[in-house]
């Protein structure tokens, strides 16, 4: 997977704090790595405090190192990932995003693909909500979103997560339940898709 190096790469941003979401994002960086001329960089955001005071470290204990604004700028497509909350994307993620109005004014976004994924608790408790919540910063960003196809036989056979609007995951009410074969088939297929399309759209 890419580092920093300048080879055109799709950057999967994403916030989890139990783990599932970022399991996810490693299934979408193995899709990714699958399309020729392209490769994954997986990046999170720190937590946000309720107090407006540093509670994180420059560098996280494990995972994933925390995306720049250059990580985001410079990509060659997006995967947005986020644990739901209430339905919506995490605030720790929404923060990252609205920081990045110095982007939206260069125009860096533009043109580029962009996808989503989440993670939730309960079966109907807002993964189609949480993946549009995502779309529409990234509409502003003036980036072309794509989700999955029924091509795609999972998303016909699911009896957990998968959706036309982005790859899902349910969690569980432990938030301990494992990723299934259809999410992981569904995750992979997303990062090829964006792959697929960021090669085609180089610039
Ligand atoms: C404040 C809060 C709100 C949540 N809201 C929802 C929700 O609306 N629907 C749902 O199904 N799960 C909800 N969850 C559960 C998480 O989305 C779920 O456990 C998810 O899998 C966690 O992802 P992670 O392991 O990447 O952190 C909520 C969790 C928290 C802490």
């Amino acid at each position: 997977m890419s580092t920093t190096n300048s080879s055109p790469y799709v950057l999967v941003l994403y916030y989890s704090r139990s783990g599932a979401t970022a399991q996810m994002a490693q299934l979408i960086g193995r899709g990714i790595e699958q399309v020729t001329g392209i490769e994954a960089r997986l990046r999170t955001v720190p937590a946000v405090s309720t107090v407006t005071e540093a509670t994180e470290p420059d560098i996280p204990d494990s995972g994933a190192i925390y995306c720049t604004e250059d990580d985001l700028r410079n990509c060659a497509g997006l995967v947005l990932g986020s644990p739901t909350r209430f339905g919506n994307m995490a605030a720790a993620l929404k923060y990252f995003i609205d920081n990045t109005g110095a982007l939206w004014l260069s125009g860096a976004l533009i043109d580029k693909p962009a996808a989503a994924f989440t993670s939730t608790s309960t079966l109907h408790g807002g993964q189609e909500s949480t993946l549009l919540s995502m779309l529409t910063p990234l509409l502003h960003h003036g980036m072309l979103f794509c989700g999955l196809p029924y091509s795609e036989t999972g998303l016909s056979s699911t009896t957990s997560g998968g959706t036309p609007y982005g790859a899902s995951h349910l969690a569980g009410p432990n938030s301990d339940r494992k990723i299934d074969a259809t999410e992981s088939e569904l995750c992979v297929a997303l990062g090829k898709r964006v792959a697929t399309l960021a090669v085609k759209l180089l610039r």
